[in-house]
């Protein structure tokens, strides 16, 4: 039962359900089961970590309850709408208006500012743009000096917190991050998810964070652990200390992919991490590092990634 019972905003308590959602790619022998028969159930307010192995199917669960991908069986509802039957302009409307997105890679577009890129989704929706209100995130998310700079003169840490600082703007029903420390040094990392944590806990906003790093985990209220696409700890569990014993011994191989990623990649040169070319053929973090570690893009690989970068955005 949804309980739209929040009078003052307007908003669902339950930020999102998901009932038995499951996705399959491919079909016959090809066929690999990302999601089989997810339930969840997340309050509004709340700060929730998605972890597992790689393969577990936590970036499929996060593509599926944010409307960037369909499901192929289940019922997905964010903020108290129901995502079945919705057409896929209508489905990127819902995303702007009600959804924002952190990705590894940080999406923002070269050739906005930082204030045009917190603005975009609002212009992108047609809806004014406050100047002043503009400013005052972004001096919450700490950019008050960076304001008219452009992504490309900030570090790591800073784009991540333009792109938090979009979504305390526009006030999204939840906000779905898929390893958004990934490329990240443990400082930075710890700025923005302290700023993640001020978004749930000060601004009442809904996180939804897929991590496969404990120490990222642990900044979250609760944790949900995937398996071959399967919630095997039901929530709510206590944070960092069960995700750190799912993922024993993953934590030092993490934290050298980190450590390679922050030290290796340039916003220009990340790989789309759900671009997949064939069925089955998931890079896994190993792979996912040498394709960052590639300085140069080819000329139609740049122009993949700016439609990708523009589509995050608009998706944002
Ligand atoms: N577009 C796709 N086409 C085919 N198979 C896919 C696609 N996306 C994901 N998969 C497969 O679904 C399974 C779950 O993938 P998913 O990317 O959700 O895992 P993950 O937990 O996010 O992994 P990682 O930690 O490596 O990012 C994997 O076996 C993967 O190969
Ligand atoms: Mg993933």
């Amino acid at each position: 039962m949804l309980r739209r019972d929040d009078t003052s905003t307007g908003r669902s308590t339950e930020a999102l359900r998901l009932v038995s959602v499951s996705k399959t790619y491919g079909s016959g022998d090809t066929a690999v089961t990302a999601l089989d028969g997810v339930t969840l159930s997340l309050p509004a307010g709340s700060f929730t970590a998605v972890t597992g192995p790689s393969g577990s199917g936590k970036s499929t669960l996060l593509q599926c309850a944010a409307g960037l991908d369909r499901p192929t069986q289940g019922r997905v509802v964010v903020d108290g709408a129901d995502l079945a039957g919705r057409s896929e302009s209508e489905l990127a409307a819902f995303r702007r208006q009600r959804t924002g997105f952190l990705f590894q890679q940080f999406n923002l577009l070269p050739m906005l500012s930082v204030r045009e890129n917190v603005a975009l989704p609002l212009r992108l929706a047609g809806r004014p743009v406050d100047r002043a209100r503009c400013e005052e995130v972004l001096i919450q998310a700490g950019l008050g000096e960076r304001i008219d700079h452009m992504p490309a003169e900030l570090t790591g840490a800073e784009q991540q917190r333009v792109a938090i600082a979009r979504a305390l703007l526009t006030g999204p029903g939840v906000i779905f991050a898929d390893e958004p420390t990934g490329a990240l040094d443990s400082r930075s990392t710890h700025e923005v998810l302290t700023l993640l944590q001020e978004a749930v806990h000060v601004h009442g906003l809904t996180v939804v964070m897929v991590t496969d790093d404990p120490a990222a985990a642990s900044y979250a209220d609760s944790v949900l652990v995937l398996a071959d696409g399967r919630i095997v700890d039901e929530p709510p569990v206590p944070a960092a200390s069960i995700a750190a014993e799912r993922l024993t011994g993953r934590t030092s191989r993490n934290a050298n992919r980190n450590a390679n990623l922050s030290q290796d990649l340039a916003p220009s040169s990340y790989p789309n991490p759900y671009q997949r070319t064939s069925p089955g053929s998931s890079p896994r973090p190993s792979e996912k590092s040498q394709q960052a570690r590639q300085p140069q893009m080819p000329q139609q690989a740049k122009q993949t990634k700016q439609s990708q970068q523009l589509r995050h955005a608009q998706a944002a």
